[in-house]
């Protein structure tokens, strides 16, 4: 599929069908993680680095950067008509923040759900405001610089800024310079969580500055949801069907499944990052795919589904299960499916 076959129109977006299932804002008094010891970094070293030297990866990073970069226009045709959902309730349950933040930080910005969700909600753009949007990968960073560039008015207010950046380190970026530090589906897959929580503390201006991420998320209900005709979950059916192969859905202990739970969420959040409050709200959109065949060609281009390179035989057994899960085997007609998040809203130090 491509943008000529353009699919928004026939999105069904059943916007918070589950929404809000769990909306619990917790103090705890503790320790605050903030480091003190961070070096200062010098904002000219994150100029645009179109022609720079490849990235460094996070050494333990999950999916090689190169994956990423690959994917970038793909990404965009396909996977981001699910992330634009929950980047639009990141951004509403941001709302207020963000209008009154002088600097916002987009933290694996890929192809610019985000940013884009961020034009439809404030379409004359915020005077006095700049938006940074930054990837690792050096290809989704060009690929949201394209879109944006599509989409933002001549006249649009806020300063928009394009940076290549690793989230665990941010080195262009200032200590205490961020007022909201947003992730759609990007922290969460960074497996350096410590040294993610602490370079976000470092950056994020205090005592003030909010986090909020969002992270897919798994749900109990999900056979219910089918029984009543809300389609097949899209994690769970890739889970399932790709379980053969190696992947990291099939990987029960991958450490960005411990954002599946919004109690383990609260914990990591303020027990080690050390944010004062957060609230966890839940999120389930479904979408209408043009046919399961679509959607396994979508599936097979992603990075964190490891098809490619696959023993072929394994691949299209993959492939027919996923077709039997999420369209009872019908490969070729129109297919409902759901993805759930966790939408993270974490602030301030703990009060002392
Ligand atoms: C699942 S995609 C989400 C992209 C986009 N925010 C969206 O929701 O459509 C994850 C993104 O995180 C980026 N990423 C992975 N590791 C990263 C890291 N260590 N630092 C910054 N970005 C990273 C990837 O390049 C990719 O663009």
């Amino acid at each position: 599929m491509n943008e000529n076959t353009s699919l928004s129109s026939a999105f069904l977006d059943f916007q918070t069908v589950l929404a809000t299932q769990t909306d619990l804002a917790i103090t705890v008094p503790g320790h605050y993680a903030y480091s003190q010891n961070c070096v200062r970094s010098s904002h000219s070293s994150c100029t645009n680095r179109d022609n720079a030297e490849p990235i460094m990866a996070s050494k333990d990073e999950v999916m090689p950067v190169a994956d990423w970069d690959k994917t970038a226009q793909q990404y965009s045709d396909n996977i981001a008509r699910f992330t634009a959902l929950h980047a639009a309730d990141l951004t509403g349950a941001l709302y207020h923040d963000i209008l009154s933040a002088k600097t916002i930080l987009d933290v694996g910005c890929g192809t610019g759900a985000f940013g884009l969700s961020y034009v439809q909600q404030f379409p004359k753009g915020i005077p006095g405001q700049t938006l940074i949007l930054s990837d690792l990968s050096p290809g989704m960073v060009n690929k949201t610089k394209d879109v944006m560039q599509q989409r933002v008015p001549v006249d649009f207010k806020t300063k928009l800024q394009y940076e290549i950046e690793d989230g665990a380190v941010l080195e262009g970026i200032q200590d205490d310079s961020i007022d909201v530090l947003v992730s759609v589906f990007g922290v969460f897959l960074i497996p350096d969580r410590a040294k993610t929580f602490n370079t976000i503390q470092r950056v994020l201006r205090k005592p003030d500055g909010v986090f909020g991420a969002s992270a897919w998320t798994s749900i109990e209900c999900r056979d219910s949801l089918k029984n009543d005709g809300f389609g097949a979950g899209l994690h769970d059916s890739m889970e399932t069907s790709l379980k053969d192969l190696t992947n990291p859905f099939s990987n029960k202990e991958a450490p960005w499944k411990q954002w599946f739970n919004p109690d383990t969420i609260r914990s990591m959040v303020v027990d080690e990052a050390g944010f004062g409050t957060v609230a966890v709200h839940r999120s389930i959109h479904s979408v209408m795919w043009p046919s399961a065949l679509d959607l396994w060609q979508l599936i097979s281009g992603s990075p964190m589904s490891k098809v490619t390179g696959a023993d072929q035989e394994m691949a299209e057994a993959a492939k027919q299960s996923l077709i039997d899960m999420v369209n009872y085997g019908d490969a070729n007609s129109p297919v409902l499916v759901w993805t759930a998040s966790n939408l993270v809203v974490a602030r301030g130090p703990p009060s002392e």
